[in-house]
């Protein structure tokens, strides 16, 4: 496999720039007839794996590349697993799931105050397949199993309509509950076929997935926490800030962010550090 960033080096500007504008034509191909946009991405990481993929499969120009999405489209699929871009499964971050029941959700419960009923408002957002929001569903459904008054509502999200297809579904193989307790696989998921596995209909029934770009669309309202984890890290600086201040016009008072531990909130003066070693933060007035 080429070594991109040799291959970078040894490349003069004009071929530098005649390379990306080979690049940016597939994107914009992908954009139109796959409905999938890769043009938010860091261009250097898309650029890279773009150029790895074309050489290993021996696509030397952009119309040849084209060419072979139009003949195979499931191509696509096997380019953008090496972006890796869709990898998540159940309870990823174990530990940070923990944190999120046994700290956060008493202190939102706390500040809804002794009201007959209560509503928790989640936003997954970049959920990918469907994992993440699951997970959120099945803790919140074991917190509150004897609290019938209180109402979960999760919303998930994700830009990729592929992904979001599969999080419907809700059929996932084995190797995504490498990091699920055996007595919660037993309890919301009904084995199907082979090492697969579907979600339970009172699980599926507490979370809604619904198309959503995150630079491009208005932010969900009024949410207690959103979770929106290693996605971000494929973004620019300036669409990560971009991106807090969506977050912090998303959240009710004193919501909660949640983001991977490979990530980071910039803007300290939106949001406060609740757990550094969670990356929890919370919303600044
Ligand atoms: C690695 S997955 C993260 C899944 C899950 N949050 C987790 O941490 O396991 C990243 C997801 O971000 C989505 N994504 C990328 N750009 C996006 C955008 N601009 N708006 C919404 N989702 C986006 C991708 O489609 C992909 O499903």
């Amino acid at each position: 496999m080429v070594e991109p960033t040799e291959q970078d080096s040894e490349q003069t500007a004009p071929q530098k720039l005649t390379e990306e504008r080979e690049f940016e034509k597939i994107l914009q191909f992908i954009k139109s007839s796959f409905k999938l946009d890769l043009t938010s991405y860091r261009r250097n990481f898309v650029f890279r794996h773009l150029r790895s993929r074309m050489h290993d499969v021996r696509c030397p120009t952009a119309s040849r590349y084209i060419s072979l999405l139009q003949e195979k489209p499931e191509e696509l699929r096997d380019f953008v697993d090496t972006l890796s871009i869709n990898v998540t499964h159940f309870f990823r971050d174990a530990d940070v799931f923990g944190t999120f029941a046994k700290t956060i959700v008493p202190e939102i419960m706390k500040a809804k105050g002794d009201g007959e009923q209560k509503l928790i408002r989640v936003w997954s957002a970049a959920c990918a397949s469907g994992q993440e929001p699951y997970s959120i569903a099945i803790l919140l459904k074991e917190l509150f199993a004897d609290k019938p008054q209180i109402l979960i509502k999760i919303v998930a999200t994700d830009v990729d309509s592929d992904a979001l297809a599969r999080a419907e579904k809700g059929e996932y193989d084995i190797r995504d509950f490498r990091e699920t307790d055996k007595k919660l696989l037993d309890k919301y998921f009904t084995p199907v076929y082979n090492k697969c596995y579907r979600i339970n209909d009172d699980v599926r029934r507490l979370v809604r997935f619904q198309k959503h770009n995150l630079l491009t669309d208005e932010p969900l309202k009024f949410i207690d926490v959103i979770f929106c984890r290693n996605v971000m890290i494929y973004f620019s600086r300036e669409q990560q800030d971009l991106l807090f201040r969506k977050f912090h016009q998303g959240l009710g008072f004193n919501g909660y962010l949640i983001i991977a531990k490979v990530e980071t909130v910039w803007d300290k003066a939106l949001f406060s550090v609740v757990d550094s070693n969670h990356k929890i933060y919370q919303k600044i007035a």
